[in-house]
């Protein structure tokens, strides 16, 4: 019987549950390190209901005989730096164990019809890489690959043996680093609207980052690792627990996520961010932590390549895909003159 394509409603939350759930079992078989609860419908059910109560929420669900077979869940979000957009989130799409990866384009497409409607020409997805038909079907609706969110067993750390580089000094930031990481805070936005990233930064945004940074070390939730050389603090890397910062279904127990990694341009190369990650492992394995995550931008080459050679591996993409905003007006009918 063909499959019907219709709106996603409120009492449909169960059913997209156990998809979910379902999705996140066979997601787990390729990385077991994520969180096994998701594997039981009723904890996957509040991940579907965050979503549904995004800003602007809005499904459609793929049916046949009255039974859901997949399901597409996007939200709006309309604050810089995103501006108007719609998100998909990786709790917001499956489909049922077996079923055809066709009914992703039927589902992106209702959901994306309201999205240009109301003027969102940029679309994320949040996936999986677990399987590469799945990556596969979302590359063919036009999406590319943004952002890489990767995971490191800290009992497999390969940096462990490296030596910290001659007359540098490793340590925790404390209240009096405010000033020295405030300086630091402008290095990862540089590189980021470098070639061949090429990310807009604001203007507007940069005290507000340098501001953020200086704050680090009063935040309980932080641990903040400097580098220092000469005296000087020349590189950095910050902490938080996963639980308080990452999407649950990527952060497994006893996980931390790696939020800033910088060094200064003339720092660079020489193995210090190495010594700073291996202290920061070591600190961590200590406090009982066994994974770390983190994220990046995957056209950043200093990032891509530095994580990659910590042993960090891909878990999860942030897709996104930008639509011609002409098509709000030139959708082929004959201009009048
Ligand atoms: C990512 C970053 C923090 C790495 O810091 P770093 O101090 O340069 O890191 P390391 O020196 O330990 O490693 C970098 C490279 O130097 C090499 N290296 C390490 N020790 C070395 C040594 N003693 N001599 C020569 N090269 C060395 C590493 O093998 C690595 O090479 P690779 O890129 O081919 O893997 C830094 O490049 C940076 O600040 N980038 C911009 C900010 C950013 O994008 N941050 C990430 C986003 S959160």
């Amino acid at each position: 019987m063909a499959v019907e394509i219709v709106d996603f409603t409120v009492e449909m939350l169960p059913e997209a549950a156990r998809l979910l759930a379902h999705r996140h079992a066979r997601d787990r078989g390729a990385y077991p390190a994520l969180p096994e609860r998701f594997q039981d419908p009723a904890q996957a059910l509040g991940l579907v209901e965050a979503v549904w109560k995004k800003q602007g929420a809005a499904g459609a669900a793929a049916v046949r005989r009255g039974e859901l077979i997949g399901y597409l869940i996007g939200d709006v979000v309309t604050e810089a730096p995103w501006e108007r957009s719609g998100w998909v989130r990786l709790a917001g799409c499956a489909l049922a164990p077996g079923e055809s990866l066709e009914i992703l384009p039927d589902v992106y497409a209702k959901v994306g019809a309201r999205w240009v409607d109301h003027g969102c020409f940029a679309h994320f997805a949040m996936i999986s890489t677990a399987d590469p038909a799945w990556v596969e079907a979302w590359f063919r609706l036009s999406f590319g690959v943004e952002q890489v969110h990767a995971l490191l067993s800290l009992t497999e750390d390969p940096s462990r043996q490296a030596p910290t580089p001659k007359g540098v000094e490793i340590r925790r930031a404390g209240p009096g680093d405010a000033e020295a990481l405030g300086r630091l805070s402008t290095i990862i936005g540089s590189e980021l609207v470098r070639e061949p990233v090429w990310a807009a930064r604001l203007p507007e945004s940069l005290a507000q980052t340098r501001a953020g940074w200086a704050e680090l070390p009063a935040d309980p939730e932080a641990v903040v690792w400097l580098g220092f050389e000469a005296g000087q603090a020349v590189a950095s890397q910050g902490y938080y627990p996963a639980a308080s910062s990452v999407d649950p279904l990527l952060a497994p127990q006893d996980c931390l996520h790696l939020t800033v990694a910088a060094a200064l341009d003339e720092a660079r190369g020489r193995g210090i961010g190495q010594a700073l990650a291996r202290e920061a492992f070591a600190w961590a394995r200590k406090s009982g932590q066994r994974y770390c995550h983190t994220d990046f931008r995957s056209a950043n080459r200093s990032a891509s390549r530095f994580l990659s050679r910590q042993g960090f591996h891909p878990v999860a993409y942030r897709l996104v895909r930008r639509i011609d905003s002409r098509i709000a007006w030139a959708r082929g009918a004959e201009q009048d003159g």
